[in-house]
């Protein structure tokens, strides 16, 4: 996250960057400035991508289609758990600021190029969700059903035959940021002779 003195603000270093961003989880109510959610995309294209396709597409949500997610998502919801936690979805999910899906091009016929083009996304999703962090911006990458249903497609005007959802990605200022941890490096490397 950017951090000022009193006056001016500083840069922090890509590794405070890395280190530092989180996956916010309760954002204020103040929506970012668009210009820097198009930079962050134009950033995200310089991801690495094997074969060139660049099969990312981001798809920014305005009022009318966030509601409609946000109605998909409660209807989901009150499917399967009931009437009251459908509308508590709703009501959590109208308060999120901004919101980003990104897909990736399937390829039917080429499980590799598939699967590298996926690759590719989570890619591209890290580095915009690093360069809004560094602009005091955070992010929460979510992959729940709702982003697989075909109403989700057809709001998105995405047919799911040539396209899968890779996030919906929910942007915003902070409420909180959570703690997390993870394992010394000791653990997760092996070198081998
Ligand atoms: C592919 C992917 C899918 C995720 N889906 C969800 C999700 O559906 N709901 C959620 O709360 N967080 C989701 N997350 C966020 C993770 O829970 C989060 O990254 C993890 O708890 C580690 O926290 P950190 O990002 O602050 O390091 C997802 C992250 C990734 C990379």
């Amino acid at each position: 996250m950017s951090s000022g003195g009193d006056n001016e603000a500083t840069t922090p270093t890509i590794e405070e960057v890395i280190r530092g961003r989180r996956t916010i989880h309760n954002f204020t109510t103040e929506v970012p400035p668009f210009e820097q959610i198009e930079k962050a995309i134009e950033l995200a294209s310089w991801a690495p991508n094997h074969r060139h396709t660049e099969p990312w597409r981001f798809h920014h949500l305005g009022p009318e289609t966030i509601s409609a997610v946000v109605d998909l998502n409660a209807r989901l919801v009150a499917e399967k758990k009931g009437p009251a936690a459908g509308e508590a979805k709703r009501e959590r999910w109208s308060t999120i600021p901004g919101w980003l899906v990104v897909t990736s091009a399937l390829s039917p016929d080429d499980a590799e190029l598939e699967k590298e083009d996926y690759a590719a996304c989570c890619c591209a999703i890290q580095n915009l969700s690093l360069y809004l962090w560094s602009v005091g911006i955070g992010v929460k990458w979510t992959t729940g059903a709702v982003t697989r249903h075909p109403d989700f497609y057809r709001l998105l005007n995405v047919d799911p035959a040539t396209r899968q959802t890779v996030g919906v990605l929910w942007y915003g200022y902070a409420a909180n940021v959570a703690q997390q941890k993870r394992q010394p490096v000791g653990e997760i490397l092996t070198r081998l002779p």
